[in-house]
């Protein structure tokens, strides 16, 4: 059986609590019983002393009637809940706190306590008293001199039923208070351990949701600490996840549709050549067309595989110093034919006649050749491209712009992704699958440089950074 946190925890910690507070309720009890016993004793030892200076002296001083100590022997024992007995120096009761103790007047005590007494000493005894009393009592004594002279004493009395009963009173106090203060606790934790193991369980029903391929599914929780944490994180990751699986769904969509028209193309001319559709004087023409459409498709499988090589970290970086103008010159004269055609106008500036910089010059050939294919394709006829680079602390940074009338934000942004393509109702666009950009990024990133675009007026401008030699 599976074992939820919820249960584990809340036996353990009840467990603790119940045992926790068990004990101090049984030390608290044992504690107080014996304060409570303690205290009713010296409270008696203390009256008895009282009693004995106060009223039985006086009474033998003859300050004090008989009547008057009855009085005062009632009061007494209303306050101390005991009874109170005074004897004389042979042990016989002549006095009593109430009523119902008249039945003991002139009764006589035990003769072994009325001995402790005689020898000046106070007697502590629980029991019943010699058999004068039906239930147990505590009994506390004290002996009487006047004048030197043992005279008798003084016997307190407490019930210790009644004693009892106030212990047990503290017992079921105790008891009460420390059941709904465990009940109290307890509740608290029910509610802190359901704090953490229903959002723990909540991550985990949507983590097999996510497992079963409904990446859009996310985490409402809120509860201020490592657990919400925990579940922005885990939010994190399905949208990255949701991310991946959009991309894929977009790349292999790209992919069947760029792949659809050539294919199609090719199928229709071959076709038209095999059953004689196309004369053939006209098939060396439709050939031609279809070989163009080979190499387009030879070349996008290349760049696909280019890509991934790089994502892949397949591709190695190697730095070394190159003359950076001689480099971009004759790229641009690779263009040159289709300059002419489209009558651009190039302005070629560096700010210094040789640059020596440090890079993979494959890549930086690569990246500039991408760079300035798009200008020429991009440029409309009687348009501009300019070639420069300038100068930041130890970076050049190389500016291609050309004129691009239809560019926006939105455009500036996406053009980096994988088969993004401008406008595909222009028939400029149709010798591109959009991957030469990406290409471009990642040549970047993989040497640690920078590029970006910006949109200027009529016009827009790529720009990226190369280190110079050291
Ligand atoms: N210099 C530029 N001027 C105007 N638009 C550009 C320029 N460079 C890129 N773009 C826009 O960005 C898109 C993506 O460029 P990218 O080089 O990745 O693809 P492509 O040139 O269309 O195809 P490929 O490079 O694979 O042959 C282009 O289709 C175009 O819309
Ligand atoms: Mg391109």
């Amino acid at each position: 059986m599976k074992k939820s946190i919820f249960k584990r925890l809340f036996i353990t910690y009840g467990i603790t609590i119940i045992l926790g507070f068990g004990i101090l309720a049984l030390v608290l009890m044992k504690l107080f019983s014996q304060y409570f016993i303690d205290s009713k004793k010296d409270l008696l030892l203390e009256y008895g002393q009282k009693i004995t200076q106060e009223i039985a002296i006086g009474l033998y001083a003859g300050r004090l009637d008989r009547q008057t100590l009855n009085e005062d022997l009632r009061i007494l024992d209303k306050f101390l809940d005991a009874r109170i007995w005074i004897i004389d120096r042979e042990g016989t009761i002549f006095g009593v706190s109430g009523s119902k103790e008249e039945k003991y007047l002139g009764q006589k005590v035990d003769a072994g306590a009325l001995g402790i007494l005689y020898r000046g000493r106070n007697i502590i005894e629980t029991g019943n008293f010699g058999g004068k009393f039906k239930e147990p009592v505590l009994t506390v004594g004290y002996p009487i001199f006047y004048n030197d002279e043992f005279e008798g004493g003084v016997l307190v009395h407490a019930s210790m039923p009644g004693i009892q009963k106030s212990i047990r009173d503290i017992y079921s106090i105790t008891v009460l208070a420390i059941t709904f203060s465990g009940l109290l606790a307890y509740s608290i934790l029910y509610f802190q351990i359901k704090r953490i193991s229903v959002p723990l369980s909540e991550i985990s029903k949507a983590a097999k949701i996510i497992s079963g391929g409904e990446f859009q599914k996310r985490l409402k929780i809120k509860t201020g600490d490592e657990i919400e944490e925990l579940a922005k994180s885990f939010n994190d990751m399905a949208e990255s996840l949701e991310k991946i699986e959009e991309n894929r769904r977009n790349f292999i969509a790209n992919i069947s549709h760029d792949l659809r028209s050539p294919m199609t193309s090719i199928k229709g001319f071959v076709g038209g050549i095999m059953d004689g559709t196309i004369p053939p004087e006209m098939q060396g023409h439709y050939l031609n067309i279809v070989m163009e459409e080979c190499q387009r498709l030879i070349k996008m499988t290349n760049e696909l595989l280019e890509l991934n090589n790089i994502q892949q970290g397949k591709v190695e970086v190697n730095k070394t110093n190159f003359e950076l103008n001689e480099m971009l010159r004759r790229k641009l004269i690779n263009f040159e034919k289709d300059i002419t055609k489209k009558n651009i106008d190039v302005m070629l500036k560096f700010y210094d006649d040789s640059t020596i910089v440090n890079a993979d010059k494959s890549m930086m050939e690569r990246i500039v050749t991408n760079l300035l294919d798009n200008a020429v394709k991009f440029t409309e006829e009687e348009g501009y491209i300019s070639l420069r680079t300038r100068e930041e602390k130890n970076k050049v940074i190389v500016e291609i712009t050309n004129t691009s009338t239809n560019m926006d934000d939105n455009k500036l942004k996406n053009m980096w992704e994988r088969f993004h393509k401008g406008d595909e109702s222009r028939g400029i666009y149709k010798s591109g699958f959009g991957l030469g950009l990406s290409i471009v990024k990642e040549m970047i990133i993989l040497q640690g440089e920078e590029i970006w675009a910006d949109r200027l007026d009529g016009a827009i401008k790529f720009s990226f950074t190369i280190d110079k030699s050291k």
